[in-house]
């Protein structure tokens, strides 16, 4: 690091065909903005980039579906996104999107550069293409029956239920997601980036330079290179997206993993026109913070356009993150699985930090991880509230009691008060490896371990007691406990920044520098601090059950949305339904069959006559319920003898998803015996 001037931060670039959840902020944006606040303390110059990423098939989808514009789309969805990330405090120096003009600009001009340069091989190939609609059909918009599982849904380029991912030439009965007819194939001409031809190099740069990266993002560059590289279109059949610049390439876009990632030079080149000496200068450390997903795209495709192109770094680091799931289940923004930011923010005011910690203690780095609401809980009330909450206010509260808020002189420091101030040297020393090397899980326990110390040394010297016959020894004590409150500020401002705030507020103090870290002179005797409120509130139990409640709620929901309505039986002829007589009918006595779950034995005023109906209702409804009923009745069902009991027909019952049985009743009075037809 030592050799590098700057650092360029990067954050992948959300796609704006929805909101934001908690697996963005794990994944990418909160170890993104932990690491730009870090190095910020430590006075170093940085960029933090953002943005959002609009093109893509997913976005032109969702449009259809809303019956909307792919512009309505994503400006409504970056407004949104840009407001989570804003409230959440990620303390982005631009956030931008690839829908503006000087991205366009940017991407186009680099495509045309790679393409003078005689970079891409162009190729005509057959594709699927919607006659109707007048289009060809990205994968995304074929869908056909799984050639694996049978699955009759499945996409053009997955399988949602094996997890295949498939070509759409793969499905069986393929049909357009536009008009439903089956697509013809027509020829179609793309660009391709060949990566073949960037193998050796890959292969040195990553795999003998990079040995350092995360293990799992050395691993999946490993494999890609490992498996043979092929050459990659990166032009599309499409209307949405950057317009290809070149002649002959009329409806055609550039595939928008070739444009995104060039997003963060032109949010750059918004930020500041001194933008090159952030990609070009070799003294700038370019990191990538992405999503495991995006690892192929950041390690070698980017890196392979940026190469042919010549003149802008490469990333230095691509400190990618696995996944976060939610209660057990994959994240998904199309089975509403997940923790809106914007719900959280408007369920829990207040609370940003909290949810950053928790996400930042539980995150998954080295694997897939989990998050629970009662994990979040307990990370509340008994980290958050129960160690560090509870030192600063112990500290203050007793500051003001003994000495009405002002900084004791302390006396000569005795063995226990040296030692607790060298931990803190120690730990920050610790921190900071963790930290230089993305360890930000680890880092966040290193600092809670300077507030344990704070916790462990007050409950150990008990000035409270000690104070009725000291009282010159408990004025050191509550100074070094002051001294350790002040560089928890610093230490904690990477991960709770808008605590930190109100700690500096409680301890009346400025921003300090990560350099004074460790210090044991931050606040100097006479200083006055200011009386406290509380830093973090317990959450209760209520608060975490409606969540879990919530996430039960849509659990059942897609499960009803699941279970498919039974498909239409075979046409039948009038003659066969006018067989059927029908009627109105109301029940005047019922009571449940001996020796049965199921059956109920019905008395049932048909308007012809009054008949015995043994019907499978039982375990839908208590007899004596459902007297004075209105039903349908099937009256010339031939009589059949069920447990000795005589039945006399039928009555109409409608099932729900759920299994459950309803009465078909008239919508208004009518008499008993009206015939239904
Ligand atoms: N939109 C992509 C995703 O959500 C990430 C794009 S990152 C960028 O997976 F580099 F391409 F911008
Ligand atoms: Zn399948």
């Amino acid at each position: 690091m030592s050799n590098f001037k700057r650092t360029l931060i990067t954050s992948a670039l959300p796609y704006a065909n929805g909101p934001v959840h908690i697996g963005h902020l794990a994944g990418v944006y909160v170890p993104a903005d932990i690491f730009a606040r870090y190095l910020r303390l430590k006075g170093e110059e940085v960029l933090f980039i953002g943005g959002s990423d609009e093109h893509g098939v997913p976005i032109t989808l969702k449009a259809k579906k809303e019956g909307t514009t792919p512009q309505a789309i994503v400006d409504k969805y970056h407004g949104m996104i840009k407001d989570s990330f804003e409230k959440f405090g990620i303390s982005f120096d631009v956030y931008s999107r690839t829908s503006s003009k000087i991205h366009h600009e940017t991407a186009s001009e680099i495509f045309k550069t790679l393409y003078d340069k005689g970079e891409f091989v162009e190729q005509t190939s057959g594709q699927f293409y919607d006659e109707e609609a007048g289009q060809f059909l990205a994968d995304r918009y074929v869908t056909g029956t799984c050639p694996k599982c049978g699955f009759e849904k499945a996409y053009g380029d997955q399988c949602e239920s094996c997890g295949t991912s498939l070509n759409a030439t793969d499905l069986i009965n393929p049909k357009s997601v536009l008009s439903g007819n089956v697509p013809v194939m027509k020829e179609t001409k793309h660009w391709y980036l060949p990566l073949d031809k960037y193998e050796p190099w890959l292969k040195e740069w990553i795999l003998e330079d990079h040995k350092e990266w995360k293990p799992n993002v050395y691993g999946q560059c490993k494999s890609w290179i490992d498996g043979g590289l092929n050459p990659r279109a990166v032009t599309r059949d499409l209307d949405w997206g950057v317009p290809v610049p070149i002649e002959g390439a009329e409806g055609k876009v550039l595939y928008v993993w070739f444009d995104a990632p060039i997003g963060y030079i032109s949010a750059t080149k918004e930020l500041t026109p001194d933008w090159k000496k952030y990609w070009k200068d070799p003294e700038t450390r370019l990191l990538h913070f992405i999503g495991k997903d995006n690892i192929v795209f950041h390690c070698i495709i980017f890196p392979s356009i940026l190469k042919a192109e010549g003149s802008y770094n490469l990333p230095d680091n691509v400190p990618a993150n696995e996944f976060l799931n939610l209660e057990g289940d994959k994240i998904s923004t199309s089975r509403n699985w997940a923790v809106w930011l914007h719900e959280y923010l408007e369920e829990f005011p207040g609370k940003e930090d909290v949810l950053k910690y928790t996400l930042t203690a539980n995150a998954p780095e080295t694997k897939d991880n989990d998050f629970t609401w009662k994990d979040f809980q307990a990370r509340n009330n008994s980290e958050l509230v129960a160690i560090l909450g509870n030192f600063v206010n112990r500290v203050l509260v007793l500051t003001n009691k003994y000495y009405e808020g002002v900084v004791p002189v302390a006396g000569k420091l005795e063995l226990r008060d040296e030692e607790a101030l060298a931990t803190l040297i120690q730990l920050k020393s610790e921190i900071e490896k963790a930290l230089d090397t993305f360890h930000f899980r680890e880092a966040l326990r290193l600092t809670m371990e300077m507030a344990r110390l704070g916790n462990k040394y007050l409950a150990d010297m008990e000035p409270w007691i000690v104070v009725k016959t000291n009282p010159e020894r408990v004025k050191t004590v509550m100074y070094i406990c002051l001294q350790i409150t002040a560089n928890l500020t610093i230490a904690f401002e990477p991960f709770l920044p808008f605590t930190m705030n109100k700690l500096r507020s409680f301890l009346n103090l400025g921003k300090l520098q990560w350099s004074e870290l460790g210090r044991r002179d931050l606040l100097k005797a006479g200083h006055r601090v200011n009386t406290p409120e509380l830093l973090f509130e317990k959450i209760e139990d209520d608060a975490i059950q409606r969540q879990v409640d919530k996430l039960l709620a849509t659990k059942k929901s897609n499960e009803l949305e699941q279970a498919t309505v039974a498909p239409a039986k075979p046409h039948i002829e009038y003659d066969d339904f006018a067989k059927m007589d029908i009627r109105t009918g109301t029940i005047v006595a019922a009571e449940k069959v001996a020796k049965t779950m199921k059956l109920l034995k019905l008395t049932i005023n048909t308007g012809i006559d009054q008949r015995t109906v043994v019907s499978g209702i039982a375990e839908h409804y208590e007899p004596e319920q459902i007297v004075g009923q209105r039903v349908s009745i099937l009256v010339n069902l031939a009589p059949k003898n069920l447990k000795g009991i005589d039945s006399q027909g039928m009555i109409l019952m409608a099932e729900s998803k759920e299994g459950k049985l309803v009465f078909v009743e008239p919508s208004e009075a009518i008499n008993d015996g009206a015939e239904i037809k």
